[in-house]
C-alpha cells in the first residue's frame, strides 16, 4: 500500500499565487506515488471571524480550485473538514495531553493574537491542536507544508509520541515534506515578508483569480532596486529574486537558467515578461475553476464521496482512540 499525504488549505480569501507554488502544485506531483487526502480547513477558519454566506462560498471556491489545478478527485480524497466530525473529537483528545504553555509559545498564535487582538479566542490558540488532529486521523506519513507550518508540524509530531508513549504505539509520526526549491513567495511591495492574500497593499500579491491585466500590472510596479542587472541575489537584490523566483516556478526552470535567459534584460521588459508567464499559467485554471463553478451538483458529489472516504478511515482511528484512553465503549 501506498504511504499516506494529507495536507489542506483553509478558504480564507482567494489563494495567491504563494499558496499554489507553495501547496496546490505540489500536491499534484505526489497523487500518483502516494495515497492522498487533501482537506479544506473550514473548522480553522472560523478561529478568525467570518461572514458566514462568504465561508461557504469560499469553501466551495477552493474545491473548484484544486481540482482546476489537477488534482484528480478520482484519485485523492478530497473532502472539506467540518463533514468529518472526527477531526473536532479527536481535537477534543488531543487537548487533554496538550499544556496551555506548549500553545501559548506558538510563533503563529503570538502573530495572530496581535493581528486580532480583539479575538483572541480559544480556537485560535487551539489551532495546532486541530492540525494534529486532522494529520494523525489518517495514519499520515508525510506532510507537505510551506516553511511556515513546520512549527505545527512538530507539534503534531509531539503529541503523536506523547500519545503513544502515554497509551501504546496508535499514531504513525508524521514528517513534513518541504518543498526543494525555495517556493516561498514573497511579497512583490516588501520582498522581506512572506506573499499573503490579507496584505492590505493589494499590489503585494497575485491572487489566483486575478485577470492578465491585473497581473502584468501588479508585476510592474513589483519593487526592485536601484542596480538594472537580472542576478539572484536574495541578501542585496531581495525584490529581483524573489521576481526571478516566481519566473522559475512558473516555467518549471531553473533560476540559472533564468539568470542566463535575462542576461542584459531590463528591469522593465523582465517584469512584464514575468508578468505575462504568470498570466498564461493561470489562464487554463481560471478558465476550469469557472467551467466547474458551474457544475455544483459535480462539486457536491466530489465533497460527498470525499467525506465518506475519509469517514471511514477517522472512525476506525478515533474508535481505537477512544477505547485507549478509557471512554466505555457501548
Ligand atoms: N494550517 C495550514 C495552513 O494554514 C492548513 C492546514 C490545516 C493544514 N490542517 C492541516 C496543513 C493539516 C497541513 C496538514 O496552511
Amino acid at each position: 500500500m501506498a504511504k499516506i499525504v494529507f495536507s489542506a488549505v483553509q478558504p480564507s480569501g482567494i489563494p495567491t499565487i504563494g499558496n499554489y507554488v507553495g501547496a496546490i502544485k505540489n500536491w499534484v506531483g505526489l497523487q500518483d506515488e502516494y495515497d492522498c487526502i487533501f482537506s479544506i480547513a473550514d473548522l480553522h477558519t472560523l478561529t478568525v471571524r467570518q461572514t458566514p454566506a462568504e465561508l461557504r462560498a469560499r469553501t466551495l471556491e477552493l474545491l473548484a480550485l484544486y481540482v482546476a489545478c489537477g488534482i484528480d478527485p478520482e484519485k485523492c480524497v478530497l473532502f472539506a473538514q467540518s463533514h468529518v466530525h472526527e477531526h473536532a473529537e479527536l481535537t477534543w483528545i488531543l487537548n487533554t495531553i496538550t499544556s496551555v504553555g506548549e500553545m501559548q509559545r506558538m510563533t503563529q498564535f503570538k502573530d495572530k493574537s496581535q493581528k486580532h487582538a480583539e479575538n483572541v479566542n480559544m480556537g485560535l490558540m487551539d489551532y495546532p491542536v486541530l492540525m494534529a488532529a486532522d494529520i494523525l486521523l489518517y495514519g499520515t506519513e508525510f506532510v507537505p507544508v510551506g516553511a511556515d507550518q513546520k512549527q505545527h508540524l512538530e507539534i503534531a509530531r509531539d503529541l503523536a509520541m506523547r500519545f503513544n508513549s502515554r497509551y501504546s504505539p496508535t499514531f504513525v509520526v508524521p514528517e513534513p515534506l518541504i518543498p526543494k526549491c525555495g517556493a516561498r513567495v514573497m511579497s512583490l511591495q516588501d520582498p522581506s515578508s512572506k506573499m499573503s492574500k490579507s496584505d492590505l497593499n493589494l499590489n503585494g500579491f497575485i491572487s489566483m483569480d486575478d485577470t492578465p491585466e491585473e497581473i502584468v500590472k501588479k508585476f510592474k510596479r513589483a519593487v526592485t532596486d536601484s542596480d538594472s542587472r537580472v542576478c539572484f541575489d536574495e541578501q542585496s537584490k531581495p525584490g529581483v529574486s524573489n521576481l526571478m523566483t516566481i519566473y522559475a516556478l512558473f516555467t518549471d526552470k531553473t533560476v540559472s537558467e533564468v539568470e542566463a535567459e535575462f542576461d542584459g534584460v531590463g528591469y522593465g521588459d523582465f517584469k512584464q515578461r514575468v508578468g505575462e508567464a504568470v498570466a498564461e499559467t493561470l489562464k487554463p485554471i481560471q478558465k476550469r475553476k469557472a467551467d466547474l463553478l458551474n457544475d455544483k451538483d459535480y462539486l457536491f458529489s466530489i465533497l460527498k464521496s470525499g467525506a465518506e472516504k475519509a469517514s471511514y478511515i477517522a472512525m476506525k482511528t478515533l474508535r481505537k482512540v477512544y477505547k485507549k484512553v478509557g471512554l466505555l465503549q457501548i
